[in-house]
């Protein structure tokens, strides 16, 4: 096989639509372990990383390459506070955008604007490229949280200083404090949308670093392409769908009904795991028997459960984790709109510490084309 494709006419296994089980890129980050079911962060089994350590324990793994001690841990909290305010003139972007525009429009729009804001913009270093992770993660909750009001006409709220991160978070989505409970199953499903070897959003950021463009532009393609409803949108999707029913009867019926009319179910399926479980909807799965338990709404749990059959019975599909994440953020009081704005926020760790590692070993991404138009003609 000639090592350019001049002509065109390259062979097809060259080709793989979408870029099916195509490797991209060379990571210690994540592997999707598909045989053993398990989901690999540097080393660690996400799922056991979720019910043994949290967020900022994660995100501490993806950016510095190991997991704190208890000592390193409490002080990556206080730089988080430390840098949690967000520059006024991220908020004044908002409030030029129209009341009502889509939130992960909003969000894209702020992450962007906050990046003119960082004066290590242009600074391509490891050391800078952690600070920067950081300063994001830091800023994040408020600017999803506040962005939102503002986008509703409402003012910004101030963070609590006496809420850890995951919970404070959680606080600035519903303006209420957690319960233990609440803020534990947040912090978990922070982890579980951390990171997840090569999504598309991911992809993105990574060929948008490879140009050696900057991390703020990398995290707000990535939002672009997070809030399709073929990937990050589909937990708000998934959302919507429930509430157009009310029982395990009404749920099966409406996607008995979207499936004849050859509809995508949203929530199932997955490109990796094909007809595998996703290990994270699991997590969630059991999460939300937890919330649902504590709630009292048992109905909600066993109808997400009945639609679960459904589709393993109708496509042999598996729930994925957005499946699950869904009821259990419609639970915690989070609003719907901000369903993919969170999941943006949690895995932005996981988006800068591959920015971080395209810097660090880059090659450009410049793929080809199997030509398929005209040839020969002329003016
Ligand atoms: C996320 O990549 C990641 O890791 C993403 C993510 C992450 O953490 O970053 O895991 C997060 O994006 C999860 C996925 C969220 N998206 C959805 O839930 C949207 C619904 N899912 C589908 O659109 C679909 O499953 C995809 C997009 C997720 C994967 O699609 P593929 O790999 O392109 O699969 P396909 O379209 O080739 O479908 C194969 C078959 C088809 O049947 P046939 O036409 O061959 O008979 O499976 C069917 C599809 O019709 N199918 C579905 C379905 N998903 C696949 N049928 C009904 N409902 C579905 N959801």
């Amino acid at each position: 096989m000639s090592s350019s494709c001049d002509s065109g006419d390259c062979g097809d296994d060259r080709y793989s639509p979408g870029l099916e089980n195509i490797i991209a890129s060379e990571t210690a980050l994540s592997y999707l372990d598909v045989e053993k079911e398990e989901i690999v962060l540097r080393g660690y089994s996400l799922i056991e990383l979720a019910r043994q350590t949290g967020y900022v324990d994660v995100a501490h793994l993806l950016i510095e390459g190991s997991l704190p001690t208890s000592e390193r841990r409490l002080a990556v909290e206080l730089k988080l506070k430390a840098e949690e305010e967000v520059p006024g003139g991220v908020y004044e972007s908002i409030r030029l955008l129209p009341q009502g525009a889509h939130a992960m429009d909003m969000l894209r729009t702020a992450i962007s604007a906050l990046g003119c804001f960082d004066e290590e913009l242009e600074d391509f270093s490891p050391a800078s490229g952690r600070r920067k992770a950081y300063r994001l993660l830091a800023k994040l909750p408020q600017i999803t949280a506040n962005g939102y009001r503002i986008l509703n006409g409402l003012e910004p709220v101030a963070p609590r200083s006496d809420l850890a991160y995951s919970a404070g978070f959680l606080y600035l989505l519903t303006n209420k404090k957690p319960t233990e409970l609440e803020a534990h199953v947040f912090d978990q499903s922070l982890v579980a949308y951390s990171e997840h070897e090569m999504p598309n959003s991911t992809f993105a950021a990574r060929v948008i670093a490879s140009t050696m463009s900057d991390m703020y532009g990398a995290v707000t393609g990535a939002a672009a392409s997070l809030k399709g409803r073929l990937h990050g949108g589909a937990n708000e999707a998934v959302m919507k769908m429930l509430e157009e029913t009310s029982s395990s009867q009404s749920l099966e019926a409406l996607m008995l009904e979207k499936l004849a009319k050859k509809e995508r179910i949203m929530g199932f399926g997955h490109r990796v795991y094909m007809r595998k479980p996703d290990p994270r909807a699991l997590l969630m799965k059991e999460a939300l028997r937890k919330l649902a338990a504590a709630s009292c709404n048992h109905e909600l749990y066993h109808r997400c459960e009945a639609g679960e059959a459904v589709m393993k019975r109708e496509k042999g599909l598996y729930p994925n984790l957005d499946y699950y994440a869904a009821p259990v953020y419609h639970l915690l009081g989070i609003p719907v709109p901000l369903f993919t704005p969170v999941f943006l926020a949690a895995r932005a760790t996981g988006l800068c510490a591959h920015v971080i590692e395209q810097h660090e070993h880059n090659r450009l991404f410049r793929p080809r084309v199997l030509y398929r138009g005209p040839k020969d003609l002329h003016p």
